[in-house]
């Protein structure tokens, strides 16, 4: 299928340099796999240095590309100060911040702790702004142009159910970014963000579609085009995004979901159960409603 290749011509992210939080694995590993063969070069930044080295070293065999792990906690200011000159000694700058990095697992929100909460809120809310500040200081004092992608999700504007850290964390990271949008455009800074639907990763699917559920419950009936996404397809709405061919997009969401978010919002949508042949005896017994 044609979403599954790659979109943009091949030099489209040329000498750019890409920090990603999260980019050892699932979509921010493919996002940066991307990224490194349209000629950009990448930082990955995570907490677990081992998983980050396999990872770059992974993704520079197979795209010829330059990748920098550095070990970071979002959380933690100073760490991410210090990946920020670690990006900059190797690269020599920075032109885009991607704030991937996550923390996220199902829970009836009364048996969490207090600190349950405080880790999603941390990684998420936290961990985004850490970076976006840091960051932006440094392109606003150097006068240099920047642009931010965060990745966020559907829930961010409807909220969930037994993700409400999460929830909370993305609703805070999408403020953010449209808040940014308009006040950081005169600095030359954009902001944007994507939604994805679901998109198989192990990080996602063993805290929230964890075996048992994933028996009993097909995700990909939730989606109207029928299938979850591929990592290709949303890194090549990341790779738009994060280059100079969106220059006049700024403060937008776009969702990527197969229509997903939109039939779990309208109230008759689970309609779509009923088989033709139903219809029939419906509509008959509707239109007999007027007697
Ligand atoms: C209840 C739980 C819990 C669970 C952890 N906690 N798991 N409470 N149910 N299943 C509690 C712990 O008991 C502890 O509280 C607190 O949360 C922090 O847990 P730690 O394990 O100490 O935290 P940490 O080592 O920092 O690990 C963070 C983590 C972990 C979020 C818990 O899962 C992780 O490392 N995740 C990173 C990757 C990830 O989550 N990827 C998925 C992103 S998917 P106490 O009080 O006991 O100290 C995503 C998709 C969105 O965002 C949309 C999908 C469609
Ligand atoms: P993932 O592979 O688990 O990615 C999460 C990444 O965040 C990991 O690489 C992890 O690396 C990093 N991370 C977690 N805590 C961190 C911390 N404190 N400091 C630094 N890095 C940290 O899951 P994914 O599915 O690819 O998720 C990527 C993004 O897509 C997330 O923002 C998620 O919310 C979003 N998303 C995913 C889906 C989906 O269906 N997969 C849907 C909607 C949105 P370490 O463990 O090494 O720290």
């Amino acid at each position: 299928m044609q979403y599954s290749k790659p979109m943009l011509k091949e030099d489209a992210l040329e000498g750019k340099v890409i920090l990603v939080t999260g980019g050892g694995s699932g979509l921010g590993k493919s996002m940066s796999k991307y990224f490194l063969e349209l000629g950009a070069k990448v930082v990955i930044a995570s907490r677990k240095m081992e998983k980050l080295e396999a990872a770059a070293k992974e993704l520079s065999e197979s795209t010829g590309g330059e990748v920098l792990p550095v070990q970071c906690d979002v959380r933690k200011y100073d760490e991410v100060e210090a990946t920020i000159t670690a990006a900059k000694d190797k690269f020599g700058k920075i032109d885009v911040l991607l704030n991937n990095a996550a923390g996220n697992f199902i829970s009836p929100t009364e048996r969490l702790s207090h600190k349950a909460f405080d880790t999603i809120i941390g990684i998420v809310l936290q961990g985004t702004y850490n970076f976006t500040l840091a960051v932006g200081k440094d392109w606003i004092e150097q006068k240099q142009a920047g642009n931010i992608l965060n990745i966020v999700t559907t829930y961010a504007w409807t909220g969930s159910g037994f993700v409400a850290p999460s929830a909370a964390a993305k609703a805070g990271v999408l403020a953010l970014t449209r808040s940014l949008a308009v006040e950081w455009a005169r600095h030359g800074i954009r902001s944007n963000a994507i939604a994805p639907g679901p998109f198989p990763t192990k990080g996602a699917w063993d805290r929230l579609f964890p075996e048992n559920l994933r028996k009993n419950f097909d995700i990909k009936k939730k989606v109207p085009v029928g299938r979850v996404g591929e990592h290709q397809e949303l890194a090549n709405l990341a790779a738009y995004l994060v280059s100079d061919f969106s220059a006049y997009v700024n403060g937008e969401v776009i969702t990527i979901d197969g229509g997903e978010w939109l039939k779990g919002a309208g109230e008759f949508n689970f309609l779509d159960f009923i088989p033709d042949q139903m219809w029939d005896q419906i509509e008959k017994m509707v239109r007999g409603a007027k007697s």
